[in-house]
């Protein structure tokens, strides 16, 4: 009776170990083949039998078991492409060079490289354009491609690790570029590294916490940082009630839902319902965002705070910060600005047409400055970058993005911030900063704007740099990517088509980061994503690493083009209420969204001031209000 008993329970055990035993005997111990990630260059790991796999290459441009094989095609473009290091390097020298690009039709087609790659220029019909592909061939430019290595329509998700009706539909999930680890391997990140990850808290506080600050050597300021934070908050927001991996932001990519809110019911709320405008509040004359009481929408603020102090602003969380509170101001501001520009145009549109038509101008302007002022800055790049939806009309190129959890990992740019806050002379302190209700409206828009773009950030790259307010945030970031089983950082450098580190010293220059990591990791191919990216050395006087460069710039790019406005349908002058509306857009800068906004013209700009610049800013003043 007894051993019949432990009998069957035995069996049930076997039977729960291995569920798909078919036959012959697999001993429990076999490893999941895909979680040695045969597979190379995009080729896609499916799982057979308990250990066979297979690898689908194709279109990869390699063939063979993993797809290491290259074709001919490829062969050749290979011994063509100059590493992502050189093209750099070229793109932050040799000014001469880009002063006459940037005068020239060059710089059309290298803005086309940047934004497609190559292949845009084949298909291209203008003669000229294809000569120049020819003489760019023996240049080192056209390696940049882009936008190609983001998948259009979306492929994984936290969920899914193969290609499912449910992962493609379902937009409450981040997509993913990589599937998860799988479930049943030895190691946490594969085959690879050690049986357990290092503890969170440790790794933050070992090598990432700030010991001192340390300016971002591209002299990014505080403008820039909460313009960071703003911009990117209206399409990273995490739904964690929701399980990991889920965000409430649907709308996969640049909508203004951080001003308008991200369902309509709070959007409704948020609008006067009179020319198309928001409501607001004013202040000693000065408009502001309304409380509460007067928008009824939930914010995020801590308990206690009366809903006469609570603005209200499309995205909820945006009370945290005054640097957030500004921005979402000057945006208010400018939706209002441009609601009685488009009414004096078109006396005759109700609410609803001014509204969503101002909105869509606010969407392009977003644009425009992300693109020519916000990644121009951060590139270091001398080639100027142009926001001109048409150069890709002629390539192919999805309009659509969603947006991925590797992205959202990698823009945790926390090490921007600074110590504490420098405001017309006087210092606060993280406690007297955040949350503070009464910043916005004690000091106002301009001196915000001022001390903001005086005031330096930190840099992103290279470690112990997080003020130690917000390394918890780091701490769950890593949490996160555990969770959701992010592939380790040499997968992503692959899938960027950059080499994997062969070491930790290869990684970094910095001894103690690597002595560290190896002690943590045991093994490079076994560093996770998160603090790869912060760790990496960085480039010569530059806020990242490569691959922060590299991954990122991809994913900003296709969802910043990927917008509907830059649409051929879309991108005229008819969307945006006509000429005058089209050309808001198309001159739209971070000064006139402040200038045109506020009273006085704050010194305003995404770096601070060099000895160079002070001149130039004087002297600017001096033009300032003819420019205007
Ligand atoms: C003092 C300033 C800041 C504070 C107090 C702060 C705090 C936080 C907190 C509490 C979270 C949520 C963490 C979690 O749910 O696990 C978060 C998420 C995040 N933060 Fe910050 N942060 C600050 C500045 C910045 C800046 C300058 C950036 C630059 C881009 C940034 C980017 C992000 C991103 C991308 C997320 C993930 C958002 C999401 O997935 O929903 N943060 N931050
Ligand atoms: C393919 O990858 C697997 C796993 O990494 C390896 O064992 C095998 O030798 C590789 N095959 C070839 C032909 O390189
Ligand atoms: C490029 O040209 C524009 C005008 O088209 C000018 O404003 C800008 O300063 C030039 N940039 C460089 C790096 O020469
Ligand atoms: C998306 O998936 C989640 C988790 O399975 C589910 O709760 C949610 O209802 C799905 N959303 C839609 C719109 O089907
Ligand atoms: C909030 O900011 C105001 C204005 O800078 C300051 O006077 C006040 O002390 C701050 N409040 C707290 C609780 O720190």
């Amino acid at each position: 009776m007894r051993s019949s008993v432990l009998g069957s329970v035995w069996a049930l055990l076997l039977l729960l170990r291995e569920p798909t035993c078919r036959g012959d005997e697999v001993s429990s111990s076999t490893v999941n083949p895909c979680c040695y990630f045969p597979c190379q260059h995009w080729g896609v790991c499916v799982r057979f039998d308990e250990d066979k796999y297979e690898c689908d290459c194709t279109r990869t441009g390699y063939y063979g078991e993993n797809c290491t094989i290259p074709e001919i095609w490829t062969r050749v473009r290979q011994f063509l492409r100059p590493s992502p290091d050189v093209v750099h390097y070229i793109l932050t020298h040799f000014r001469w060079l880009w002063d006459i690009i940037n005068y020239t039709f060059l710089r059309d087609v290298l803005m086309r490289l940047v934004l497609t790659g190559p292949e845009s220029l084949v298909h291209s019909e203008m003669l000229i354009q294809t000569f120049t592909h020819k003489v760019l061939n023996i240049l080192p430019f056209y390696q940049t491609v882009r936008s190609n290595l983001i998948p259009s329509p979306p492929t994984y998700n936290s969920k899914y690790s193969y290609l499912s009706w449910e992962s493609y539909y379902n937009l409450s999930y981040y997509t993913r570029l990589l599937p998860p680890v799988p479930e049943d391997c030895p190691t946490p990140l594969g085959v690879k590294g050690k049986a357990g990850l290092p503890d969170p808290e440790l790794l933050v506080e070992r090598l990432l916490k700030r010991r001192k600050f340390r300016p971002d050597p591209q002299g990014s300021n505080l403008m820039f940082a909460f313009f960071a934070q703003h911009f990117t908050h209206q399409f990273f927001k995490t739904y964690n009630r929701m399980g990991h991996g889920f965000t409430k932001a649907l709308a996969h990519g640049v909508n203004a839902g951080h001003i308008y809110g991200d369902n309509l019911e709070r959007q409704l709320q948020l609008r006067l319902h009179r020319d198309g405008k928001l409501k607001f509040q004013l202040i000693d004359g000065e408009m502001f965002p309304p409380t509460v009481i007067d928008a009824p929408v939930r914010m995020s603020y801590p308990p206690g705070v009366p809903p006469e102090n609570q603005i209200a602003i499309g995205q909820e969380v945006f009370g945290l910060l005054p640097g957030l509170g500004m921005y979402a101001t000057l945006w208010l501001r400018e939706h209002n600005r441009v609601c009685d520009v488009l009414k004096a145009e078109h006396p005759t549109w109700d609410d609803e047409q001014l509204f969503q038509t101002a909105r869509l101008i606010i969407i392009g302007e977003t644009i425009k400055i992300v693109i020519e002022e916000y990644v121009q800055h951060l590139s270091g790049y001398l080639l100027h970058l142009k926001f001109d939806p048409t150069l890709l009309f002629n390539s192919q190129f999805q309009y659509g993005n969603r947006i991925a959890l590797e992205f959202s990992q990698l823009y945790h740019w926390h090490p921007l911030m600074p110590d504490s806050f420098i405001i017309d002379g006087d210092e606060l302190s993280y406690s007297q900063f955040l949350f503070n209700t009464s910043v916005l409206t004690h000091y106002g828009i301009e001196k915000l704007v001022d001390a903001f773009s005086h005031q330096a950030a930190g840099q992103v790259g290279g470690g112990y740099n997080i003020n130690p307010v917000v390394t918890k945030v780091a701490v769950g970031a890593i949490k996160e990517s555990r969770q959701l089983r992010v592939q380790p950082f040499n997968e992503y450098r692959k899938r960027f088509n950059l080499k994997p580190y062969t070491s930790f010293k290869q990684f970094t220059d910095n001894e103690e980061i690597a002595r560290e990591l190896e002690g943590f990791y045991g093994d490079i191919d076994a560093l996770e994503f998160y603090p790869g990216l912060m760790l990496e050395r960085t480039r010569q006087e530059s806020i990242f690493g490569e691959s922060m460069v590299e991954m990122g710039a991809p994913f900003s790019l296709k969802g910043l083009l990927g917008n509907p406005i830059c649409s051929p349908e879309y991108w005229k002058p008819s969307t945006f209420g006509g000429k005058v509306g089209f050309d808001i857009v198309n001159s739209a800068t971070l000064k006139k969204l402040v200038c045109q906004n506020t009273r006085t013209c704050p010194h305003v700009a995404f770096s601070v001031p060099t000895g160079e610049h002070l001149q130039k800013e004087n002297r600017d003043t001096k033009v300032r209000t003819d420019e205007l």
